[in-house]
């Protein structure tokens, strides 16, 4: 028999192109969760960041998608996949300032471009696996 030393705690939301409504939602669940489990604030504002900017790009740019999170062995590992578009050159979309979102995103404050390099700077480790016109993953790892 295997002990588990602990139980990992996890969950994961629903994300929809273009739904503004509930942006933000998801990043400031998490938040909470992880202001519950008594976790360093820096890793908590932190994990904010880099949840917030992921969610938004799903809303923005990947027509639909999911953000799971699970907690376990010291952990915070973030997953945000999405359905599509895809990112045809991660090199330049990972670059701060590059920024395909169109006029009346640019209008409701969005799209300067920072989203991707805030995540990066803000994970402890971070890869992103894109495939055009099947969709982005990223995962994201805060320790805590
Ligand atoms: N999930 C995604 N699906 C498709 N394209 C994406 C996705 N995430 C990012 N991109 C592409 O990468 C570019 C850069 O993303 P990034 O988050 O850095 O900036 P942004 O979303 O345009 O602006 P900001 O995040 O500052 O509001 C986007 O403009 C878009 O072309
Ligand atoms: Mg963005």
């Amino acid at each position: 028999m295997t002990t588990k030393t602990s139980k990992p705690i996890e969950g994961s939301f629903q994300l929809f192109e273009g739904d503004f409504t509930n942006a933000g939602k998801a990043s400031t669940e998490l938040r909470n969760v992880l202001k519950g489990l008594a976790v360093a604030d820096d890793a908590v504002r932190r994990a904010g960041v880099a949840a917030f900017e992921a969610e938004m790009n799903v809303i923005i740019h990947g027509v639909a998608g999911t953000l799971h999170y699970a907690v376990s062995d010291g952990e915070l590992n973030i997953t945000i996949t999405d359905m599509g578009p895809g990112i045809k050159d991660i090199n330049l979309a990972m670059q701060e300032g590059y920024s395909t979102a169109p006029a009346w995103v640019r209008e409701l404050g969005w799209g300067a471009g920072m989203g991707l390099p805030n995540i990066q700077k803000n994970s402890d480790k971070f890869k992103i696996d894109t495939v055009v016109g099947e969709g982005t993953t990223l995962q994201i790892t805060i320790f805590i």
